[in-house]
């Protein structure tokens, strides 16, 4: 009886755990990036546990992750095996992860006015692709 009332309990407290433990998001960006690092700063903001490294060319990362360079921006980042291209929002990398869609990852292609990281006087609309296995995209989420 004792024992069975430890494994619920242990049951119980698994998902908790599973929540608790966001995964490390990495960020590889050149050292001279200001909005890469306006970008750390906001996922930092937004919860996530980063790791950001200074390469010399942050394209390499994108292209070992597959996604075209046509999605391309100034920072790759990769989390639970996906890559975040660009200057995704933090509340699109969350839902990503939460619903783990058959994708190489989510892409904001080169670096649109007013998307997390460029926020300054003029925002422009912007959408966060959804990168498919086969290299194609779909819109994930429209920003005005
Ligand atoms: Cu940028
Ligand atoms: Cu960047």
């Amino acid at each position: 009886m004792k024992i069975r009332k430890t494994f619920l309990a242990a049951m119980l407290a698994m998902p908790v755990l599973a929540m608790a433990a966001a995964p490390v998001i990495n960020v590889y960006k050149s050292a001279t990036c200001g909005c890469c690092e306006a970008w750390v700063k906001h996922l930092r903001d937004n919860g996530f546990k980063v790791e950001a490294h200074n390469v010399a060319n942050p394209s390499d990362t994108r292209e070992k992750m597959g996604i075209p360079d046509r999605f391309g921006s100034c920072h790759t980042a990769v989390v639970d095996g996906y890559a975040i291209e660009g200057h995704v929002p933090a509340a699109e990398v969350k839902r990503l992860l939460a619903t783990k869609p058959k994708a190489k990852g989510l892409a904001v292609p080169a670096m649109p006015l007013g998307s997390p990281g460029m926020e300054g006087a003029r925002k422009d609309a912007y959408d966060v692709l959804l990168v498919l296995p086969d290299g194609s995209s779909k819109v994930y989420q429209h920003y005005n």
